[in-house]
């Protein structure tokens, strides 16, 4: 059985006791060589210290290496008979964001130490904010420095109180609290006999018994290509690590960006060739056809195929001196890619005492916001949330070369909540929606009624110009649905505009009424496991913004109609452009009334190009991909 390994990061200041703590464990696990110690007790003794001064063995090792080579992390390692550690241990006192951040996004546990006479600080709360938007399975909370609070149970249970309550907040998952001194080894490795009122375990113990592997992916086969290897002529690999999943020979894989397709041959190492190569493994692949693959490639399993956009929706925690600059170019590495990125927006920055989300023009060292990002290239990306490796990137100013921030990618840029500032009237009109959820709780499910249909519900928005070509997609749309024994729905502009909004005519406050209305209709329509296409001029990226906002995520599809002004305008189905450039009719949309197009539609289709046939079969592969109907036989 091979030995388990849990690779862990601490965070703290140097005065919480980091150094001295993990000092402690290397000396009681006897980690570190007998001239290491020897060096380091005679080093305390020539000072007069009453203790062996256990922060010299990290402090000491450390100033040592710093001097030949500045680096972010230092990997420390020992080894228990059950288990092995490697602490990445991050140097630096100040810029403990940066260094949890670039320590910490492969390790499975995070030590928060609390100086017990200083109670929670906003640092210990930063700490365990950072820990859990890094998805680190395991926080344990060492409150440290018993010793000097007489290794009093009610200072303990006061801050382990506080601590709880700060992390509720938080989508936390294992938080382990154990009351420590380090310099005296309290509950490090060998349980304290001065605390008989704490009933769990020493830290060490809790280490090696902790659940690994938890915050892997096994599943999704994602390999960046480092290099490429091409010795001779007969052989052509591709050299890197495996970001996560798994990979045999014989199994089909595809590569981005090119989308070709091809089997994997062999599986090469320096040891001969494997079975079977998984997440971490560092191999070289070779495939059954001659295609052409390069370094920032990345090989995906047939199949399950990542994320691709240039819209990017992140987290980022800021760790440069100089702060974030909006719309400046920086370069984003992300696996073995680079490419150039603006930071379009930052929505908010987060107040980590608070947790409150802040409107703030910049980040600046150590802070934490949520950013839009558009790339020059698409990434091949899966949400840091399902995969810690294809998830995240950092940002380098390329003045520099420094790198100024990591980020944790959400998703594609679509929140519309955070694009926009919803006005308050719409987030009441929203919270009673939620409110109403609670009454409705006897009524069908929404998954029940899903389960019936065979399908799941769904709002499609078309939005374009008058005569882009909404309806004539819409209704071909809805006859292939219906043909597929989809439940659908059709709600059209000039349809309800004789009836339910009869009221209604064409200024921006009227098209917003006309807009609220057909959202509603059409939530209804989704709440009955309906695919609901809506087709709408609905010019204006606010309105479409509350129709997004009325079902849930993953189920709205705003659809651009995309059409030239000009071919509208030739095309005329309704003879409207003619009279309204006549003046015969007011506030028309393109000729005396805007139009705003949407920024982030989930798709765009171009009626002055492609076909309607076209159009509507791209239409339903996106709602095939996006799982709402089952893929056609
Ligand atoms: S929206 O702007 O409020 O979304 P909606 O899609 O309901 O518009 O209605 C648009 C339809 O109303 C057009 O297809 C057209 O036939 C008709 N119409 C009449 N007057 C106007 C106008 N001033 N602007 C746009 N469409 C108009």
């Amino acid at each position: 059985m091979t030995i388990e390994l849990l690779r862990f990061t601490t965070a703290g200041s140097v005065d919480d006791g980091k150094s001295t703590l993990i000092g402690r464990m290397l000396y009681d696990t006897k980690s570190l060589f007998e001239d290491q110690i020897a060096q380091v007790e005679q080093t305390s003794h020539e000072r007069g210290d009453e203790y062996v001064d256990l922060a010299l063995f990290t402090d000491g090792l450390r100033a040592e290496r710093e001097q030949k080579i500045t680096i972010d992390v230092a990997y420390r390692y020992f080894a228990t008979p059950r288990r092995k550690f490697i602490i990445a241990d991050t140097p630096g006192h100040i810029q403990y964001t940066r260094n949890m951040v670039t320590g910490a996004s492969t390790a499975e546990l995070a030590i928060v130490l609390i100086d017990a006479r200083k109670g929670v600080q906003t640092q210990s709360k930063r700490h365990g904010f950072i820990a859990t938007l890094l998805r680190i399975p395991h926080i344990v909370v060492a409150v440290n420095k018993m010793d000097l609070v007489n290794y009093d149970q009610a200072v303990y249970e006061r801050i382990v109180d506080e601590y709880t309550n700060f992390i509720a907040k938080l989508n936390a998952q294992n938080v382990t609290y154990i009351p420590v001194s380090a310099l005296i080894g309290d509950n490090v490795v060998d349980q304290s006999v001065r605390m008989p009122w704490y009933k769990g375990p020493a830290l060490l113990h809790h280490l090696e018994h902790v659940n690994v592997g938890a915050g892997q992916n096994y599943v999704d086969f994602r390999y960046p290509v480092q290099y490429v290897l091409r010795p001779h002529q007969n052989f052509r690999g591709y050299a890197g690590q495996i970001a996560s999943g798994r990979i045999r020979p014989g199994e089909e894989v595809v590569v981005f960006p090119s989308g070709l397709e091809s089997r994997i041959k062999d599986i090469v190492t320096f040891d001969g060739k494997l079975d079977e190569a998984n997440a971490g493994d560092a191999v070289t692949l070779t495939l059954t056809d001659e295609i052409d693959i390069s370094r920032g490639d990345m090989l995906v399993r047939k199949g399950n195929l990542p994320q691709k956009s240039n819209e990017i929706d992140a987290t980022v925690c800021w760790m440069s001196e100089d702060p974030l600059e909006v719309s400046k170019t920086y370069q984003l590495q992300h696996t073995t890619r680079h490419v150039r990125a603006i930071v379009n927006k930052l929505n908010y920055r987060i107040d980590v005492n608070t947790m409150h989300r802040e409107a703030a023009p910049t980040l600046a060292l150590n802070e934490i916001g949520r950013v839009q990002l558009t790339t020059t290239q698409p990434l091949f990306y899966d949400s840091y949330a399902l995969n810690r490796m294809t998830g995240s990137f950092i940002l380098i100013d390329p003045a520099t070369n420094n790198t100024v921030a990591a980020g944790m990618i959400r998703g594609e840029t679509r929140d519309v909540d955070d694009l926009l500032d919803v006005p308050s009237a719409e987030q009441a009109r929203r919270s009673q929606r939620l409110q109403q959820v609670v009454w409705e709780a006897g009524a069908l499910a929404l998954a029940e009624r899903e389960q019936l249909n065979g399908h799941k519900g769904a709002v499609l928005w078309l939005t374009g110009l008058s005569g882009s070509g909404k309806s004539t997609i819409a209704k071909l749309l809805e006859r292939k649905l219906f043909e597929r024994r989809v439940h659908t729905m059709f709600l059209d502009g000039d349809n309800l505009r004789h009836g339910l909004n009869a009221d209604l005519g064409f200024s921006p406050e009227d098209r917003a009424e006309n807009i609220r209305r057909v959202s509603e209709v059409a939530a209804i329509g989704f709440s009955h496991a309906n695919v609901v296409l809506c087709s709408f001029i609905s010019p204006y990226i606010r309105d479409r913004a509350y129709a997004r906002s009325v079902v849930p995520q993953g189920r709205f599809f705003e659809i651009y109609t995309k059409c030239d002004l000009e071919v509208a305008k030739r095309r005329d189905p309704k003879g409207l452009y003619a009279k309204a450039l006549r003046g015969e009719i007011k506030q028309f949309t393109g000729v005396t009334a805007p139009y705003e197009e949407p920024q982030i539609p989930e798709i765009v289709v171009e009626t002055d190009i492609d076909s309607p046939d076209r159009i509507v079969e791209k239409l339903l592969k996106l709602l095939e991909e996006a799982g709402i109907i089952p893929a056609a036989l």
